[in-house]
């Protein structure tokens, strides 16, 4: 296990729902430079017998007791996509740190507002894109920051699968509910076309922005047929890279999803696993200077315990933050926001990129 080191951040979890019992709390058990120090929920029975399983110095059922506490210095917000922005508000509002779950919103505007409580702050909020973190995609930045030279084009796929829940179900513990959790009003799932943008897209955005930069224009097309939906998006990239992003939910096959891009001095092809694996994706670089590939291990594949710990160094010592920040969350959302309206459209829709622009 990893050391617990002398100086860790006190975080505190709010929402003790499928993604906390899924990924953080167990991350924040496991963190070298974190503790679990409280868990918020609104429904009692659900936070005690989660808080019995984690042992949390604090448990919470109102989230502005829990933000009270001068002992508290951050605040992962595991809660569905309609309070990812008020409650991150308040937090930073309170002098907190924030992780808060991806989408980091659901539209731009309100993103905009989050942005905003994040500058007068200033605090560090970190989104939680935890693909960052897979050590297969690490490697592959750092040959694209070192070695990979121009960049000529990018596809990259994320396509759910039908099985998805079978083996999810097979590899994650039994989830524990209420009755008494806090759900938002209305069905997220009434408009699927949006629900899958925002739950699966946003991954898929965040890679390709990750790997390539900021995407500044999109012309996207959907196609719905026996309960399926894919979106094949062209993709342009400010560094001149031409991409294709392909978003499929769900395919009658494995869970697919990777990428490959080309470069100058050599490419790169990548297979990832579905997350509940904890397994790092396979990505094979080739380095042209050497005709050879190199494939990293990745043995650590616990994407959400190693995004923490990069958050909870950048708050403890100042370290630069390594995770996607509000800008990036911001930028993901418009392009989200842009492919929706050129499926609409059928033009191509610019995204506004400039870091800092309204
Ligand atoms: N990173 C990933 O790969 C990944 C995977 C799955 C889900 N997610 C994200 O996780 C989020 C959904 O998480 P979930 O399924 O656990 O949500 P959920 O709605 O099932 O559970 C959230 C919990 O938070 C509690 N809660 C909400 N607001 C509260 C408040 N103000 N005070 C106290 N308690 C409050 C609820 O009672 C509930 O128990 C989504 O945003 C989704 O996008 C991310």
């Amino acid at each position: 296990m990893i050391p617990k080191q002398a100086r860790r951040l006190r975080v505190g979890v709010l929402g003790a729902g499928p993604i906390a019992q899924y990924a953080h709390l167990e991350s924040c058990a496991k963190a070298g430079n974190a503790d679990l120090y409280a868990i918020c929920d609104a429904a009692p029975d659900l936070l005690a017998r989660i808080a019995a399983a984690y042992a949390p110095q604090k448990t919470f059922s109102d989230y502005d007791a829990m933000l009270a506490d001068p002992d508290l210095e951050a605040v992962i917000v595991a809660t569905s996509d309609a309070w990812h922005v008020p409650m991150s508000i308040k937090a930073l509002q309170a002098g907190k740190a924030v992780l808060c779950e991806k989408p980091i919103g659901t539209t731009v505007e309100e993103v905009l507002a989050l942005r905003d409580a994040v500058l007068a702050s200033g605090k560090i909020l970190q989104v939680g894109h935890m693909k960052r973190f897979d050590p297969g995609l690490e490697a592959a930045k750092e040959f694209i920051d070192r070695d990979m030279g121009q960049q000529l084009a990018l596809k990259a796929w994320y396509c759910d699968s039908t099985h998805r829940y079978t083996m999810t179900d097979a590899v994650q513990p039994l989830v524990v509910t209420s009755t008494q959790q806090r759900k938002p009003a209305g069905n997220p799932k009434a408009d699927l076309r949006r629900y899958f943008m925002l739950a699966h897209g946003s991954h898929l955005v965040d890679t390709a922005r990750f790997l390539c930069g900021e995407i500044t224009q999109v012309r996207a097309r959907l196609a719905e047929r026996y309960g399926a939906y894919c979106w094949f998006v062209e993709t342009d990239f400010a560094n001149g890279t031409l991409g294709h992003l392909d978003l499929t939910v769900a395919v009658r096959m494995d869970w697919h999803e990777g990428f490959q891009l080309y470069g100058e001095h050599g490419s790169i092809i990548a297979k990832t696993y579905n997350p509940w694996y904890y397994k790092s994706s396979d990505v094979e670089i080739f380095h042209e200077s050497d005709a050879t590939t190199r494939r990293v291990l990745g043995a650590d594949g616990h994407f959400f315990r190693r995004q923490l710990e990069a958050f909870a160094d950048s708050v403890l010592t100042g370290a630069p933050q390594r995770g996607a920040d509000i800008e990036d969350g911001l930028a993901s959302v418009r392009a989200m926001a842009a492919i929706a309206e050129s499926v609409r459209t059928g033009e191509a829709v610019a995204v506004p990129t400039m870091r800092g622009a309204v």
